[in-house]
Order: structure tokens, then C-alpha cells, then sequence
């Protein structure tokens, strides 16, 4: 068995894991970082694109952000699109500047891994069968086979940032966590399509056949996604029959016409809103979608990830520089306050944009009611804005 030892050891190279790796070596603290899969697959994993202006500020201030300020999309609006007509929601105006912008995960993804290997950090890609051990001691271990070999990661502390089916989550004892869920009896169908964007901004629309949904990657990629079955076979969906379905789904009375294009990739996605409590048990800490996910509706995931990664990194460099405890203690109630207003904005965004089978007109009648009153109300419109851009996130600044 094959001894390494680190400070903080990370399971997880996703954008929950590499970005506390590196905030972690800019505070001086060492980290190693445990993946199963190999690098080209986490840097090609299609996910979503949107990040809150709290999200760009920080991959910025950390030193990672050139290629995001470079190559992202900057929008200061969204446009909310139902019974026909469109509405838009100005972003910037309403929350006193602030913007989202449109650059993907495997972006960020990308260029945290360069900025970690290049500042000579450790990520261990193709680490299979990782096991967590000693939580409840001082000195945690993580196993792992790696090139044929067995490994032991001794470490001070275990971040457990492997997503949803990782390790880490149920590595806890039972009884210790609560778990709260809602399954929505929905999917999405997505599809990357080569058209250039006919809008310069996210269009969500609720629809009597189901949502849609209008985003991009560049001037030239389109993302799109369209409300399915939860067990929606792809199969059944050629490509004509997405583009039909997207037309009558998003274009409106106003004449917006959506841009075809070849269809480069499409999938069906799940969705879910998921926590547990706490987010940490002894000396593992559960960051990102292994602590909690939710429905896509809202863009969150990945924000959320790195509100959980600034206040773990702060803890443990509070704790590094002994000056005690106290933020590593309050680490879980601290992230978990933030979790559940994500959770309400990301359940609400689906609940009022959604096609439920089991709705009557009446319940149909309230979901438009709450879209007029958005559309019409500044006091509504900045509600939505304000979580949109993204609450502040706690503490500030590194
Ligand atoms: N051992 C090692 N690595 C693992 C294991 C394991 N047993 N299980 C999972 N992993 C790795 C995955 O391969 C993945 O690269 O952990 C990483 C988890 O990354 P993400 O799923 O991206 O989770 P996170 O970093 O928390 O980012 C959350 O990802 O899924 C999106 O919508 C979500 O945007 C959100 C973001
Ligand atoms: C995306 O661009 O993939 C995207 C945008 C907004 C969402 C979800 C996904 O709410």
C-alpha cells in the first residue's frame, strides 16, 4: 500500500473540488485531489453554462477568471415568455448592476485544473474505488486504486466534493444524516445545436405543451431544452420532431423565429432537489451536489458548489492559521441557510414554468397569474433578478 499524506484531501475533480484545491494553495494550505474519471472526460462533461456575478467575482479574484472574462457571455436580462407574449426581466437594472454570464462548467472545469497543474498541484485522475475511513479521528484516510496499485491518503481533513453518486455522502454513519427530497415527474430533453443564438439572451418559456428553454455557449452553439417524460426514451426524438416541438414551445406572437441548425449533441436530464444535514460529520465536509442538488430551472447548481467552496476555504484557512475552529464548526448551519433559499428560487423557478399533468385549469390559471404579476410587478421582477444574479454570498470577498 502505497502511503501519501496531504492537509486537506479532496474527492472530486469537479468544480466543487478543483476550486477548493486552489483556493486552498493560495492560502498556502495543501490539498490533493482524488478523481475517478480521467482528466479528458471531466473537461468534456456537457453541463450547464450560467454563472451569478458572486461566481465570476471570485474566479476572478482567485486568479482563474482571464478566459471567462475573456470568452463569456455577459447578459443583463432575461426574458420570462408565455401565453405568447415575451417579458423581460432586467437583470442589471434591478439588482443595482449586477449580470450573469454564460460561460459552461467544463470551462471553469478546464481552466482550474490547468491553473492547479501548473502550480504544481496534485490531481489524481483514474482513482477507482475510493473509500473514506476515520472521519471520527484525527487523521482521516482515503483508499483508492490507482495504475494497478493500492493507495492510503493520510489527511487532517476529507472534502467530500464527488457529487451525488460519490462516496463521501454515504461514507457517513446512518442516522446521522437528514435527508430531504423532491422528484419532479418531469425531465429535460437538451440538445447542443450549431445555429447561431436568435437571441442574445436566456428565454424561458412556459408552455401549454410543456417548458422550453433558449440558452448558448458562443456565437455560433445554441442550448437548448424542452420539458419530456422523466423516463423519455431519446430515441423517439429525431431531430425534426425537437426543432418542431422547440418552434411551437418558444417562438412568440411578436415574430421571434428560432435558428436551426445540426444537432451536436442532446440528452435527457432528471431533476431532482435534494439536501442533507448537516454538510459535514468529525473531519469530512460535503460540498457541492453531494450535499445537496437542485432542478436546473434556476442555473444554481454549480453557484452553489462555489458558495459551499468559499466558506469551507476560508474555514480551513482560519484553521491552518490557528485561529481556531469556529468557522469549520459553523460551517454546515452557514452553507446550509444559503442552500435552502437556492432550493426555494430553484423549486419555484420549475413550479411556475412547469406543465403538471396532475394540474387543473384552475392551478393552470395561478401558474400564469404569478408569470403576469413577475412580468408586471418591479417589486416581483427584482425578486426574481435578485436570485437570479445570485445572493450575496457569505463571508465577503476571499
Ligand atoms: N471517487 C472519485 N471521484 C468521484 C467519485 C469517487 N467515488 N464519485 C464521483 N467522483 C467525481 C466525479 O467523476 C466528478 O468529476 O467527483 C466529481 C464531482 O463533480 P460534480 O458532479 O461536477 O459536482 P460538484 O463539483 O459538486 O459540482 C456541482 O456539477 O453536476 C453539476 O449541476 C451540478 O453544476 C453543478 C455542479
Ligand atoms: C444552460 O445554458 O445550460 C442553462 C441555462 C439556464 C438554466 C439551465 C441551463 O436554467
Amino acid at each position: 500500500m502505497a502511503a501519501l499524506r496531504t492537509q486537506v484531501g479532496i474527492i472530486g475533480a469537479g468544480p466543487a473540488g478543483l476550486l477548493l484545491s486552489h483556493l486552498l494553495h493560495l492560502t498556502g494550505i495543501d490539498s490533493i485531489v482524488i478523481e475517478s474519471q480521467t482528466r479528458q472526460h471531466v473537461e468534456e462533461r456537457i453541463r450547464a453554462g450560467v454563472l451569478e456575478q458572486g461566481t465570476v467575482d471570485l474566479l476572478i479574484e482567485a486568479g482563474v477568471g482571464d478566459r471567462l472574462e475573456r470568452e463569456g457571455l455577459v447578459h443583463h436580462g432575461v426574458w420570462l415568455r408565455f401565453a405568447g407574449r415575451s417579458h423581460h426581466i432586467d437583470l442589471t437594472g434591478l439588482t443595482g448592476g449586477k449580470s450573469i454570464t454564460v460561460y459552461s462548467q467544463h470551462e471553469v472545469v478546464k481552466d482550474l485544473i490547468a491553473a492547479r497543474l501548473s502550480a504544481g498541484g496534485q490531481i489524481l485522475f483514474g482513482a477507482a474505488e475510493a473509500s473514506v475511513h476515520d472521519i471520527d479521528g484525527t487523521r482521516p484516510t482515503i483508499c483508492f486504486r490507482r495504475d494497478g496499485a493500492e493507495h492510503e491518503l493520510a489527511c487532517d481533513f476529507i472534502a467530500g466534493c464527488d457529487g451525488f453518486h460519490g462516496v463521501s455522502r454515504t461514507s457517513i454513519p446512518s442516522g446521522v444524516l437528514s435527508a430531504y427530497e423532491r422528484i419532479y415527474p418531469f425531465a429535460w430533453l437538451g440538445i447542443l445545436a450549431e445555429a447561431p443564438p436568435a437571441s442574445d439572451e436566456l428565454i424561458y418559456a412556459r408552455h401549454e405543451r410543456g417548458f422550453a428553454l433558449f440558452s448558448m455557449r458562443s456565437p455560433k452553439l445554441t442550448r437548448l431544452y424542452l420539458q419530456c417524460a422523466p423516463d423519455e426514451d431519446i430515441a423517439n426524438w429525431p431531430d425534426d420532431r425537437i426543432w418542431q416541438e422547440l418552434h411551437a414551445r418558444l417562438e412568440d406572437q411578436g415574430g421571434w423565429r428560432l435558428a436551426e441548425g445540426p444537432v451536436l449533441q442532446k440528452g435527457v436530464t432528471g431533476m431532482r432537489s435534494f439536501v442533507v444535514e448537516p454538510m459535514q460529520h468529525g473531519r469530512l465536509f460535503l460540498a457541492g451536489d453531494a450535499a445537496h442538488i437542485v432542478p436546473p430551472t434556476g442555473a444554481k447548481g454549480l453557484n452553489l458548489a462555489v458558495a459551499d467552496i468559499r466558506v469551507l476555504a476560508r474555514a480551513f484557512a482560519e484553521f491552518y492559521a490557528g485561529e481556531g475552529t469556529e468557522r469549520l464548526e459553523r460551517y454546515s448551519e452557514t452553507c446550509l441557510r444559503r442552500v435552502w433559499k437556492v432550493q426555494r428560487f430553484s423549486w419555484w423557478m420549475t413550479s411556475m414554468l412547469h406543465r403538471f399533468a396532475e394540474h387543473d385549469d384552475f392551478q393552470r390559471h395561478m401558474q400564469l397569474a404569478e408569470l403576469d404579476y413577475v412580468a408586471g410587478s418591479r417589486a416581483a421582477a427584482t425578486a426574481l433578478a435578485e436570485n437570479y444574479v445570485g445572493l450575496p454570498m457569505e463571508p465577503a470577498g476571499l
